[in-house]
């Protein structure tokens, strides 16, 4: 192949995109190859309609008058709270076990990230933060949804299924394929766990040229976490929830170590709500914590980002002195099959792309590398919320931080939040905490009883963390009790009493899947 086909040179002179094939006297035949194979999958015109409607959005969007007062906080007839009906989580409870025993609930994981803030060249559901297991984020996640069919089964007598839908990218394809292959799909059936790609984009300059990152390759990035719903239409998976009986799918991210999968809670609270879409969310506490709170803007639900808020809308507060704007996403959503039909159907492609400034690697026309150090370009992206402006019937189930958010996002020596330290941290406590719960208790050497409400102890054996309302640790010393509880022992907390009501135990504790409390001393 000495000369680019024709048809392809037309195409990318139509577009307006001819500098990509700059380099093609240099390229060796493979290379040559590879870049035409590229280019010829990509739709240059709906690119340029992608580019436009996204730069358009961002350029309205600075001239409308501040959102701020637009925005009305979430009304109590479409709140559930964790904390505050504690009356009705039984009953939740049990409607969400129910629907999972009837095999009418999925999960979707959101994989396909790049995880570029933690830095690591594999995809971050295969990270290890250090627990005593040393299990993996996607083994966590696996043995929360076998735990939870087993739950299910006990309650209702009916052997179920969760079926897990896992959306990669170019980016984490293969790797986490491996990775679910070599070790054995976790336990879970291989037919149950439905693996598909979402699609990627190519990053632009401002003036809306593709740009290079090597002489033969495009600088190409996944379509954002709500690239989700073009992914579905594509590869017919709602088709696919159909005809296994699904009615409700739980849709979370992979970072969050406390992610409570296929929460039967959340989804009862859903369902008993009559609600076709629902977010489940963390108390905002700090005004200025950067995060992205759901509310209502004209009347729509919608997250709306810390970015867009002036500090004295953050700064409100309601009658019950709480924050007004207080629900704080963490991108954890419940949606029944029939929405994301329509959604997929009717909704999608009114969808537009947001956009993100990035620092994009390039080569310059002399062909050099060239790694910018101010942003050059964009990448454009959906989010997996975008889509609640369309929900007939929109509810918003608050839990706890501490119990059920601890995102990994940055590696330990970027930033001391959001850190492979700080999620083992948050999944240590939080066990440590069930055993309490449970009747039982920790001593150190000498036999003495550590406190319940854990604190740091003096001489380095039971220490545990305190973390801000940022996750920041408050002392790099701060270590929690070693206490691990498998996800195949307890879900959620349950069932611990047999093995630690009125027992002491020293640190490391940790109660495995056979059933048994290893490096357990002392009961009492
Ligand atoms: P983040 O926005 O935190 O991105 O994703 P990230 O890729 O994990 O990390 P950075 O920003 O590159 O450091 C939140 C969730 O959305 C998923 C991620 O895998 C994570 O579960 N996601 C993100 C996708 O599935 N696809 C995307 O295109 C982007």
């Amino acid at each position: 192949m000495s000369r680019a086909p024709s048809d392809l040179e037309l195409r990318l002179a139509r577009a307006g995109q001819e500098h990509l094939l700059r380099f093609w006297d240099e390229l060796e035949e493979a290379q040559r190859a590879e870049l035409c194979a590229e280019l010829q999958a990509m739709d240059f015109e709906e690119l340029s309609i992608f580019f436009q409607k996204a730069t358009e959005g961002v350029r309205q969007f600075s001239q409308l008058e501040k959102v701020d007062a637009r925005m009305e906080p979430i009304p109590r007839e479409v709140l559930g709270s964790a904390t505050r009906d504690q009356d009705q989580l039984q009953a939740w409870e049990s409607e969400g076990l129910f629907q999972i025993s009837q095999n009418k609930v999925a999960v979707l994981l959101l994989a396909g990230g790049q995880g570029t803030r933690l830095g690591v060249s594999y995809p971050k559901g295969m990270y290890d933060v250090g627990l005593p297991s040393h299990k993996t984020l996607f083994q966590i996640q696996a043995e929360r949804i076998l735990k939870l069919q087993q739950l299910a089964e006990k309650y209702h007598g009916n052997k179920c299924t969760i079926p897990w839908y896992i959306m990669t990218s170019g980016r984490t394809v293969e790797s986490t394929e491996e990775s679910f292959t070599r070790h054995k799909y976790f336990g879970l059936k291989k037919e149950n766990v439905i693996f598909f790609q979402q699609g990627m984009l190519p990053a632009m300059s401002f003036d809306g040229k593709i740009i290079l990152e090597e002489k033969n390759k495009v600088s190409m990035a996944p379509d954002g976490n709500g690239g989700l719903y073009r992914a579905l239409a594509a590869q017919n998976l709602v088709e696919d929830m159909e005809q296994r009986g699904v009615e409700s799918v739980h849709v979370y991210c992979v970072d969050n170590i406390l992610v409570r999968v296929a929460d039967p809670r959340f989804i009862g609270f859903c369902i008993h709500k009559g609600a076709d879409c629902g977010a489940k969310v963390v108390e905002k506490t700090n005004p200025t914590e950067p995060v992205g709170v759901v509310c209502r803007v004209d009347g729509v639900y919608r997250v709306v980002e810390y970015s867009e808020i002036s500090l004295a809308t953050a700064q409100r507060r309601g009658p019950d002195g709480r924050l007004l704007f207080s629900a704080g996403n963490i991108a954890n959503h419940f949606f029944t099959v029939r929405f994301l039909r329509d959604v997929v159907s009717v909704y999608e492609p009114q969808l537009q792309h947001h956009v993100a400034q990035k620092k994009i690697p390039f080569v310059d026309p002399q062909g050099r590398l060239i790694k910018p150090d101010k942003p050059n370009g964009i990448k454009m992206e959906k989010f997996v919320f975008d889509i609640f402006q369309f929900a007939k019937k929109f509810v918003v189930y608050e839990v706890l931080r501490e119990d059920e958010f601890s995102p990994l996002k940055n590696a330990d020596s970027h930033s001391g939040k959001d850190n492979p330290t700080t999620a083992r941290h948050a999944l240590l406590s939080l066990h440590h905490r069930w055993v309490l719960n449970a009747g039982g208790h920790f001593v150190d050497g000498n036999g003495s009883r550590l406190p319940a409400i854990p604190c740091s102890a003096a001489n380095g054996r039971a220490e545990t963390v305190t973390a801000d309302a940022n996750h920041n640790l408050k002392d790099a010393h701060d270590v929690p009790i070693q206490c691990e509880i498998s996800p195949l022992v307890s879900y959620a907390g349950e069932g611990l009493e047999s093995y630690v009501a009125g027992k002491e135990f020293h640190a490391p504790l940790i109660i495995g899947e056979n059933g048994v409390c290893e490096l357990v001393k002392d009961g009492v």
